[in-house]
């Protein structure tokens, strides 16, 4: 194991040791002068929002909050529009209503956005019709287009991603904060949306109750004028810290703690591609302050989850590490307890969210990359079945979905099958849940909640 007391931290000491997934960018020259340009620019998110979203993670650990992280696989320059960015909040925020209705429990909304957008690839090439290419690793490398020129590496793209996560920002933040996310707009987010689908009725019944309840508040003089909390919300924002140079870059000193951040973002995690505990990835995490998340899959041992949450949080501070794991639905029962109660008997405090998507992936008949709502909803199901064989805390889920009418996943009310795939699939990468199928999820996720809030 490498010794990390011999490697003092700082926000560009990653450099000395293996890094797994960094593109072959052509020119340094070209891709250290984005970086100094990054560098001066400013920080997109600040170290007390982190702060927050470390307390909330902190709550979700304790059983006291839910946690509900989402969004696209990959975000792409082309498909970052007002429309997309304002869908996606908004089933998030629709979910999160069905959630903290379900389960009564307060709600930690993180998007999969404003800076997801580089991708880990398990193949560095790719073959279609006998030509092999390089992969597509995300807008922030090179461009999906299978041409030789599109899948070049171009630093300037770097560029691109920050100020595409700058105004995406903006918007999330005016949506959130300026009377979208207001309470009072509950049946408003259904509109144009499945007001008609199975879901979409489900949710306005809902809808109902919270109007009522909302109407009975203002009655006794509590309302958006007055209350902050029925006005706006909380969202904070995420992506995978892949591409460390870019993350460097985005690394500030905070003046009020003396301590690094990375504000590129609110929460970063470090993928299953990138996780070795000796190398750069897990190395420049340890040293950044955000609240940050790690991908565990079937193939990690108890041992070496220890030693990881060693490195992380050698502190043992609640809500500083979550650990996303992502096992498929066929696995999760049995290689998540032993995890559960190693990290459990060792007394080390983390925050446990399933990803029920990554370990779900398959290909379809027909060739698409896909994956079926019921495979999905059934690793969420053994997440919570794990938890409670260990008397652990199942603290939220971390998925992938747009707010889109997309066909990318398999099942659900809708029934999408094999043969609707090519109708709507967009991703640049791995494949959406839509509107309505995470909708669903969310009542089938709030239904489980609840139940065990009862019987506790
Ligand atoms: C992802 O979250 O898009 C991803 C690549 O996940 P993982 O690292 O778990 O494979
Ligand atoms: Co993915």
């Amino acid at each position: 194991m490498h010794d990390f007391a011999s490697t003092p931290w700082t926000p560009s000491s990653w450099r000395s040791l293996p890094v797994q997934q960094e593109p072959s960018w052509p020119d340094e020259d070209h891709l250290n002068r984005v970086l100094t340009q990054l560098a001066s620019e400013p920080p997109l998110v600040f170290a007390g929002e982190a702060r927050t979203l470390t307390a909330g993670m902190a709550k979700a650990g304790r059983g006291e909050a839910f946690v509900l992280q989402g969004g696209d696989c990959a975000e792409t320059f082309a498909a970052d529009t007002a429309t997309n960015t304002r869908e996606k909040i908004k089933v998030l925020l629709q979910m999160s209503t069905v959630l903290t209705y379900g389960a009564k429990m307060p709600v930690i909304k993180i998007g999969r956005i404003a800076g997801q957008f580089a991708k880990p690839r398990s193949s560095e090439t790719e073959t279609v019709d006998g030509v092999t290419l390089p992969s597509y690793r995300g807008d922030a490398v090179n461009g999906l287009a299978f041409t030789e020129e599109d899948r070049i590496p171009d630093p300037d793209r770097l560029l691109g991603v920050y100020h595409h996560s700058a105004t995406s920002l903006n918007l999330i933040r005016a949506l959130v904060g300026g009377g979208y996310a207001d309470l009072n707009r509950v049946h408003q987010w259904n509109r144009e949306f499945v007001a008609d689908s199975p879901q979409g009725k489900r949710y306005e019944l809902m809808a109902d109750h919270i109007q009522s309840a909302l109407d009975f508040l203002h009655a006794i003089g509590i309302n958006a004028e007055n209350s902050e909390k029925l006005r706006a919300t909380q969202f904070f924002t995420s992506h995978e810290a892949l591409l460390l140079g870019y993350e460097e870059a985005l690394t500030r000193l905070d003046s009020t703690s003396g301590d690094w951040y990375d504000c590129s973002a609110h929460m970063l995690w470090v993928g299953e591609r990138t996780r070795q505990l000796d190398h750069a990835h897990i190395h420049f995490l340890s040293g950044v302050r955000n609240p940050i998340g790690v991908k565990v899959s079937n193939r990690m041992e108890p041992n070496e989850l220890l030693d990881l949450i060693s490195v992380l949080n050698p502190d043992n501070e609640p809500g500083r590490l979550t650990l996303i794991t992502r096992m498929g639905a066929s696995a999760i029962r049995d290689a998540l307890p032993p995890l559960l109660a190693a990290v459990k008997e060792a007394n080390k405090t983390v925050t446990w969210i399933t990803d029920p998507c990554h370990g779900n992936t398959i290909t379809s008949e027909s060739g698409y990359k896909t994956r079926r709502f019921d495979d999905v909803l059934d690793e969420i199901v053994g997440f919570f079945a794990a938890h409670d064989a260990v008397g652990t805390v199942p603290g939220g889920v971390h998925m992938e979905l747009t707010g889109e009418d997309v066909t990318e996943c398999l099942g659900g009310d809708q029934d999408i099958a094999d043969l609707d795939l090519s109708r709507r699939y967009e991703s640049a990468c791995d494949p959406r849940l839509n509107n309505a199928q995470s909708l669903e999820l969310a009542f089938r996720i709030a239904e489980i909640l609840q139940r065990r809030r009862n019987i506790v």
